[in-house]
């Protein structure tokens, strides 16, 4: 096995996902608290005002906000060297163009990070993951005023400064590549939808309010990057891209060339804005091609420079094909699906299983960047069962997390320096894509239901003592 000592082994999660308390302690709502649940089969609703006759999956979630010592002593005792987390922006900043934080959410964040360093757990902190303020988005359409720029890295630099002694990892924006596809706008840009009820594939897409949006999401995290730095020169700060893996269907060569393009818009683009610092040649001919001209302050071409990430990190759950034909059969996946792949099985809520792809994945990201890289998410969503004894045997989750950590090792075998790797959904949590508790990724289970009923009792799944083996041994012992 080739995990160097040092490799960060843990978890992954976001606020909205498993805190709850969402109008506690003086926390302000935020996009994720205006999104309904939905399922595999029926969209999320995002209403602009919450309807107190729908329910809401953050409102309570796991209600991890009351609960996290007890979750946090499992994360050790499964030998965690790391745990990623977000601080939810609104418990810092309820209305986020607020002049002084709310100390209540800042103290709660100084003791989780306690807990964590207490069992030698490392925090990965993500300043923002789809969970703006809401009174930004309703009152300045999120990040397509720049205005919003100045609010963000007020909000970053007063985080950062608070817990530069307890937090040595940050990434700035989760999945910030979603934004490159029109139903991203709401949750990266907090660009308001004109309807007051919607899905988001019901959103009109205007790609010029959208692309400049995300020039400014760019630029926050350029300048959040600098004064993090300032801070604590320490400081290790990272990108976040939902990695988009494509294959060509057929040897046709259009199929190649339509890989090509969907890489680097949905890819390329925005991991070469981050660690290039500077808008990649091909984005000159996609913007003139759908009629966006991309403001530019005389600041910030120095900033992006300026700004770049010390390391890539990117979600990783399964990968698709493109096919230049249409009628083909479709499949799932993490924000967007594609063309079936014959070769490969899928989850139960479709998304093709594919260890290999994130080998190629990390040898593709590692050629075009050269800087360290961290997988921050992967891990298979599935219906677990809990057996009469009380038991979860969940082989499927630990041969899904066995075949993608040989694929890592081999990775850091061919000369790829991986950092870390945090599973996704370590305990389990909402889904963002359909807001189900159903869809569990977890190690620990959580009695919670759809309908939000349950006692939220955790248990232990078969895969918690595997994972805890994979730990101690260094990715030795995964049997
Ligand atoms: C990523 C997000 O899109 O994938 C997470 O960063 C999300 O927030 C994860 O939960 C898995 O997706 P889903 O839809 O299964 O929850």
């Amino acid at each position: 096995m080739s995990f160097p000592k040092d490799f960060l082994w843990g978890g992954a999660t976001a606020a909205n996902q498993l805190e709850g308390a969402w109008n506690e302690d003086g926390k302000g709502d935020s996009i994720c608290d205006h999104m309904r649940g939905g399922s595999l089969t029926k969209q999320r609703v995002f209403d602009a005002e919450i309807n107190d006759d729908y329910y809401y999956p953050s409102h309570e979630a796991i209600d991890f906000y009351h609960r996290y010592r007890e979750d946090i002593q499992l994360f050790g005792e499964m030998g965690f060297k790391i745990l990623r987390v977000s601080i939810a922006w609104s418990r810092i900043f309820p209305n986020g163009d607020d002049a002084t934080p709310n100390e209540k959410g800042l103290a709660y964040y100084d003791d989780l990070f306690d807990e964590c360093l207490k069992y030698g757990i490392e925090p990965l902190v993500t300043l923002s993951h789809f969970e703006m303020p809401f009174h930004l988005v309703k009152t300045y359409n999120g990040f397509s005023d720049r205005r919003v720029i100045d609010f963000f890295v007020h909000y970053a630099t007063t985080v950062m400064n608070r817990y530069k002694d307890k937090v040595k990892y940050w990434l700035t924006f989760n999945e910030i590549n979603f934004a490159t596809m029109p139903f991203g706008a709401l949750n990266v840009l907090g660009i308001l939808p004109e309807q007051s009820s919607t899905d988001l594939f019901g959103m009109a897409d205007r790609p010029q309010e959208r692309f400049q949006a995300l020039h400014h999401v760019f630029v926050a995290s350029a300048r959040a990057v600098i004064e993090g730095h300032k801070i604590n020169p320490d400081f290790q700060i990272g990108c976040m891209l939902a990695q988009m893996t494509f294959y060509p269907l057929t040897p046709n060569p259009d199929d190649l060339l339509l890989v090509q393009d969907w890489t680097n818009i949905f890819d390329n683009f925005c991991g070469d804005v981050h660690v290039k610092g500077e808008y990649p040649w091909f984005m000159a001919d996609y913007f003139k091609k759908i009629g966006v001209e991309i403001v530019f302050e005389k600041e910030d071409v120095t900033l992006l420079k300026q700004g770049t990430v010390d390391f890539y990190s990117f979600s990783y759950y399964s990968t698709n094909c493109a096919s230049a034909e249409g009628g083909k059969e479709m499949s799932m996946g993490n924000l967007m699906g594609g063309v079936k792949n014959p070769y490969l099985e899928a989850s139960d809520w479709g998304w093709q299983i594919d260890p290999k792809g994130l080998l190629y994945t990390l040898n593709y990201l590692y050629d075009r960047y050269q800087v360290p890289l961290m997988v921050v998410e992967n891990g298979l969503g599935a219906v677990d069962v809990v057996e009469e004894d009380g038991s979860i045997q969940d082989d499927y989750r630990i041969d899904y997390l066995r075949s993608h950590i040989q694929m890592m090792d081999a990775a850091i075998e061919g000369g790829v320096p991986l950092l870390g790797y945090t599973m996704w959904g370590c305990i389990d949590l909402i889904s963002a894509g359909t807001g189900e508790m159903k869809k569990r990724y977890g190690f620990i289970y959580v009695d919670k239901d759809n309908d939000g009923t349950g006692t939220l009792e955790r248990k232990k799944k078969k895969s918690f003592d595997w994972y805890k083996q994979v730990i101690a041994s260094n990715g030795s012992c995964l049997e």
